[in-house]
């Protein structure tokens, strides 16, 4: 099984991403990583530990990260994730408490153990990343690869220009881009298809486990911001589909290219500007999610969950 870490902020949809890894024997989850993003870092380090207690994986240790941005002023996205990050009754206490080591030590140390083994499935800013980079200019070429959601090909959704992740911490994805890492990037220009519709959080419900119950309560939270904000008919599976990648590469439709984020604040701050068609000539740095198959892709995330 492919050795994996999670790095995000949960978070709704980094919950239910975190869920799809447990739930797969493909993958074998070594730790998880916390950064500030949806909310406040004691709470996405608080909610890493409900989501893997949910998961029955109480055992996997959690190391909290970077809780600002490197340059830019914090921020959040409570108004979509609820005040904590997780609004469902019933979660469990997380089992185990977070370990003292900070998470950028424990990237650097684990891909230095398995020198281009580690997968990093980063579904938040990428502060922690950065950091790791910059703290170990070698990482890099240690790590298999960074799949990251994050970004976009076309709109944003925080501005029009800009992704939340990639807007709420544009230095980090900046480094991260110009770091020569093997990089796959999964942006709003696919994820924003794949959205829970009520048939799809209905038969989330119909699992009537723990976990289908927890995953149909934050996607109908969720999809009440999704429907006033975007005028989609449920939340977007935006995490998950960075997971399923890794998962299953062929459900999307990759494209090479160079990517660069604007880090000048202005209009395009924290916009990732992507080179579709080469016009600037400079070599990939990153394989772009292009299209995805929606359908196929639920119904795998479906199966997955109700083996919890
Ligand atoms: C991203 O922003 C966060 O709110 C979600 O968890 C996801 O990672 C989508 O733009
Ligand atoms: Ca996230």
């Amino acid at each position: 099984s492919l050795p994996v870490i999670l790095d995000g902020d949960p978070g709704l949809d980094d919950a239910v991403a975190w869920l799809l890894a447990l739930a797969s024997p493909e993958l074998r989850v070594l730790g998880v990583t916390t950064v500030h993003g949806n909310v406040g870092l004691p709470l996405t380090t608080r909610n890493a530990g409900v989501t893997l207690a949910l998961g029955g994986s109480a055992d996997v240790p959690v190391y909290a990260g970077a809780d600002r941005p490197l340059i830019r002023e914090l921020m959040s996205a409570s108004a979509v994730h609820g005040d904590t990050g997780l609004p469902a009754n019933e979660l469990p206490d997380p089992q185990r408490e977070p370990e003292t080591e900070h998470a950028v030590n424990y990237l650097i140390r684990t891909a230095r153990e398995q020198p281009g083994e580690v997968t990093l499935i980063a579904t938040g800013p990428m502060t922690n990343v950065a950091l790791a980079f910059r703290m170990d200019p070698q990482l890099p070429q240690l790590l298999r690869e960074v799949v990251w959601m994050g970004g976009s090909t076309a709109q944003g959704n925080r501005t029009p220009a800009a992704e939340f992740n990639a807007l709420a911490d544009p230095h980090a994805a900046a480094v991260v881009f110009t770091s020569g890492v093997p990089l796959r990037m999964v942006g709003l220009n696919v994820t924003m298809q794949c959205v829970a519709t009520p048939d799809r959080v209905e038969a989330l419900q119909q699992l009537g486990t723990p976990v289908g119950l927890a995953c149909a309560q934050m996607l109908t939270f969720y999809a009440g911001a999704y429907r006033q904000r975007y005028n989609l008919s449920g939340g977007a599976l935006h995490d998950p589909l960075a997971v399923a990648a890794v998962l299953w590469p062929e459900l999307l439709t990759w494209q090479d290219m160079h990517v660069a984020v604007d880090t000048h604040e202005g209009l395009n701050f924290g916009r990732t500007v992507c080179d579709l068609y080469n016009v600037s000539g400079k070599p990939p740095n990153a394989r772009v999610a292009v299209a995805v198959d929606d359908p196929t892709f639920f119904g795998r995330l479906l199966e997955r969950l109700s083996r919890l």
